[in-house]
């Protein structure tokens, strides 16, 4: 196999002392049809029994339900329709009784769930007796959003080409069930496999030129109970229907569209529905006539409606031809002002996708104002696992610490509790087509991922959109735990570099909020004004007295006034404003003193050369677990170490020099800055 099986390794344990209840798996469901998300949940589990525990079941399949409590010992996955506990869809418990472990939900996706839960639980050296659990996921939505273009390169993809796409053509082969299978595993439940810039063939996805091989790979990923969404042009009715326009409340267009997704759905009945990226970067959009997103977004959804499919909707909308002379105008401010005024006016299977800052995944944003301000409108949250702004998967940044964050920011939206957690699972608005998108890391390297340390960011997207819950440092203990052989030293080492990794990169990168000071187009790389007497919006003011935007309401663009007190109050002061951020909501002197006493100017140097030693510190981490983790993998992610290095001492020295030129003011400490 040219690709590796990350933490579906199922490597074996030993001595583990409930191996004897786990012999025989008993399959009770109430119809004579074996579905395939059952075959795949059973052929999963003994897969991973024989591998972790040397065990060779036997599978028994019963249709009648009182059959299954003869069962004297082994696991029984019981599907169980008529009595509803509360599983909700795709839910499911598991319990020791006597001598079995029973695995129960109301579907076969919970089913499915439910088995690889216990198969991650074994993996963990977990102990089966007694358990007792039930488990829903806390969010409806969890979703991949791949930037795979149809010439099998990827937007932002920094592990290696498609395993989607080739040459205009789709590819489906094993890896296409073993990415089914490790995005199911973590509960993942849908994926977007085509780039939201919608170009080339990729117009033609939701035609007939391609819709039978997608049918086959809908099916794959239906057996792990994931469904298959497409990216769509908006202006498709002009480049493949042959209209003139794609006014969305044109006659012809709406016909054009409904015939579209009926033809979709003949083919592929278990179809998701569209993303679109609309009135951005150039992509055309329902501005063109005078329309509002809420007009767009909804012609589409009551094509896809009858179907049950979703339509969502990307609110990544701001200039993108600004004068960088113009102080007032504000990119953080666009999305708020593009769709606020549309809330309450979308239909219920629109779903607004918001990207987690205002600005664009960079190593620190504050929350996007939009998650406090919508309370009639279905939302996405939309994070970032490919790593563009943080290090390309080149740099290790562990970035599950940064989602946590955000998604529990207090909104402030509803008295009683509206975290950013609350809002986009939909609890704090009764609402049920809301959840948590990535944009996703992998491509066809062997790994998936580029940098092995950077499969972690995947995992753990899919249990934290399971489980906002869940704590960062426990999401990478079990990621480790399933990845590395079991060795308590190596678990440690990973985990230490894993919850260092973001906190790190901050330092060596843009300081207290900023963001960008990176070389455009690529995003690799420092270079301070590289962005900064640019069209796109994104500035950081430096010049030789301070640096830092001044968002405030007072004397600013008055972006702080799209949050909801006490955030607004909070970020309006520079004293209450949280530090990491700000650079973001204030310009600030150089000479001007953090809490900690020292000069914003000295907090830079600090932090950079700081950020170089902790990345020696990590490196030899790592270099002390040579021997204890399998060569290749060492050696791969121990390569990617020295480009960390030289990044971060570059990055030192560029930041360094810049600030310390624009400034006149020396280091404390007398370090070198050139
Ligand atoms: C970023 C990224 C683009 C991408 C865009 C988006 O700006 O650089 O490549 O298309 O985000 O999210 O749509």
């Amino acid at each position: 196999m040219n690709y590796s099986q990350c933490w579906l390794n199922y490597n074996p344990i030993d001595n583990y002392e409930d191996r004897d209840m786990l012999s025989d798996i008993g399959i009770c469901i109430a119809t004579n049809q074996i579905s395939t998300i059952i075959e795949n949940a059973v052929s999963e589990l003994s897969y991973a029994l024989k591998r972790m525990l040397n065990i060779n079941c036997n599978k028994e399949y019963m249709t009648e339900d009182d059959q299954y409590e003869e069962l004297k010992s082994g696991i029984i996955l019981r599907l169980n329709t008529k009595d509803k506990s509360g599983y909700n869809n795709e839910g499911y418990s598991i319990k020791h009784i006597d001598k079995t472990v029973r695995i129960e939900a109301e579907t076969e996706s919970g089913i499915l769930y439910g088995c690889f839960d216990l198969i991650r639980r074994i993996a963990q050296g977990e102990l089966i007796r007694g358990i007792d659990i039930m488990e829903k996921p806390k969010n409806n939505i969890r979703i991949l959003n791949h930037w795979d273009n149809m010439d099998g390169s990827i937007e932002r993809g920094y592990s290696g080409k498609s395993f989607f796409f080739k040459n205009d053509e789709l590819i489906i082969n094993e890896r296409t069930r073993d990415y089914a299978r490790l995005i199911s595993s973590v509960g993942i439940n849908a994926t977007v496999i085509n780039n939201v810039n919608v170009h080339g063939a990729a117009s033609d996805l939701i035609t007939d030129r391609y819709l039978d091989k997608l049918r086959i790979m809908a099916d794959i990923f239906a057996g792990y109970n994931i469904r298959l969404f497409l990216s769509a042009n908006f202006a498709a009715p002009i480049e493949i229907g042959g209209l003139t326009v794609s006014d969305p409340l044109d006659k012809d267009v709406i016909d054009w569209w409904k015939k579209c997704v009926k033809n979709i759905y003949d083919k592929i009945p278990n179809f998701g529905g569209f993303l679109i990226k609309a009135d951005s970067e150039g992509r055309p959009g329902p501005f063109t006539y005078g329309r509002t997103h809420a007009d767009g977004a909804n012609m589409l959804a009551r094509a896809l409606k009858p179907y049950g499919g979703l339509l969502i909707w990307r609110c990544f909308v701001y200039n993108c031809q600004q004068d960088w002379r113009d102080y007032k105008t504000d990119r953080a401010r666009a999305a708020y002002d593009n769709f606020i005024g549309l809330d309450g006016k979308f239909d219920d299977n629109v779903i607004l996708q918001i990207k987690n800052g205002p600005m664009d995944f960079q190593v620190r944003e504050p929350v996007s104002t939009l998650f406090g301000g919508l309370k009639k409108t279905n939302m996405i949250l939309e994070v970032q696992a490919a790593q563009e702004y943080t290090g390309q998967q080149r740099d290790v940044c562990y970035l599950i610490p940064m989602w946590k964050e955000i998604l529990e920011f207090e909104t402030y939206s509803k008295h009683g509790g509206s975290r950013v957690a609350d809002i986009v699972s939909g609890r704090t608005y009764n609402q049920i087509n809301c959840g948590l998108a990535a944009v996703s890391n992998t491509g066809n390297d062997y790994n998936w991922t580029g940098h092995d340390l950077v499969a972690s960011n995947l995992y753990g997207f899919g249990r934290l959109s399971w489980d906002t819950e869940l704590s960062s440092e426990e999401i990478a203990r079990e990621w480790a735990v399933q990845t590395f052989p079991h060795n308590g030293k190596v678990i440690k080492a990973v985990l230490d570099i894993l919850m260092k990794s973001w906190p790190v990169y901050e330092k060596y990168t843009s300081p207290l909020g900023i963001g960008w000071m990176i070389n455009p187009h690529n995003h690799y790389g420092p270079n301070v004004d590289g962005y900064e007497y640019d069209r796109w919006g994104t500035y950081h003011r430096a010049d030789r007295y301070g640096l830092g935007v001044d968002r405030t309401v007072k004397s600013g663009t008055g972006y702080i006034g799209q949050y909801n007190e006490p955030n607004a109050s909070m970020y309006e002061n520079k004293e209450s404003c949280p530090e990491e951020l700000l650079l973001f909501f204030h310009y600030i002197r150089y000479d001007y003193r953090l809490k900690n006493g020292k000069t914003l100017i000295q907090h830079i140097y600090d932090t950079h050369f700081e950020g170089v030693e902790d990345v020696e510190e990590m490196i030899k981490s790592w270099e002390s677990l040579q021997g204890l983790i399998p060569d290749d993998i060492y050696e791969r992610v121990r390569k990617r170490f020295d480009i960390q290095y030289r990044n971060a001492n570059e990055w030192r020295d560029v930041v360094n020099t810049y600030f310390y030129r624009k400034s006149g003011i020396n280091d404390e400490k007398g370090r070198k800055i050139y």
